[in-house]
């Protein structure tokens, strides 16, 4: 397994639609493990394929207990409503409070390529609806009011400077920033 490099924002991955997967192949299942470990080493909830620079529909999410990996994901169902201060892997140290549906159920494909239903609520529906966002080419700072987004954008051209190659490279063991 390896730690893959994280894309931030400006790269123009990050905007594109992604395509969905037709098979599921040992190729995408070590992509996967890959996304695991990079997560897991930026002490992340969620992570999408183009924040890894794939164009693959997929994503995937651990929350407390809970973890999945969900290949083309199609929100099925959507209920309430609940206000999360989100972040992103790929906008590092900026913050945003984001309202989404407070409970939502997901279709998507797993590893075996079986067809799976998850439900979500609170932080995992908040986390799959920032996830699946990404693969729309969506990011959570788009559902910004005008004001809160400039504010968010003036904090990453601060931030931006540390990622001159475009590129978040995650070391092992060392605190994710
Ligand atoms: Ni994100």
């Amino acid at each position: 397994m390896a730690i893959l490099p994280i894309v931030v924002l400006g790269d123009p991955l990050l905007r594109k639609e992604t395509k969905p997967v037709t098979e599921v192949t040992d190729e995408l299942r070590t992509l996967v493990a890959d996304m695991f470990e990079t997560m897991r080493a930026a002490e992340g909830i969620g992570l999408a394929a183009p924040q890894v620079g794939r164009s693959e529909r997929l994503c995937i999410v651990h929350v407390e207990d809970a973890m999945y990996t969900l290949i083309n994901p199609e929100i099925i169902a959507r209920e309430g409503s609940i206000k999360w201060e989100e972040g992103c892997l790929s906008i590092p140290d900026v913050f945003g409070w984001v309202e989404r549906a407070s409970y939502v159920k997901v279709r998507a494909m797993d590893l075996e390529g079986k067809e799976i239903e998850v439900e979500g609520r609170e932080l995992m529906a908040v986390c799959m609806q920032h996830e699946i966002d990404h693969l729309d080419g969506k990011l959570f700072i788009d559902h910004l009011s005008f004001l809160k987004k400039r504010q968010a954008m003036a904090a990453w051209e601060k931030e931006k400077v540390k990622y001159p190659s475009g590129l978040r490279i995650l070391v092992p063991g060392e605190k994710a920033e």
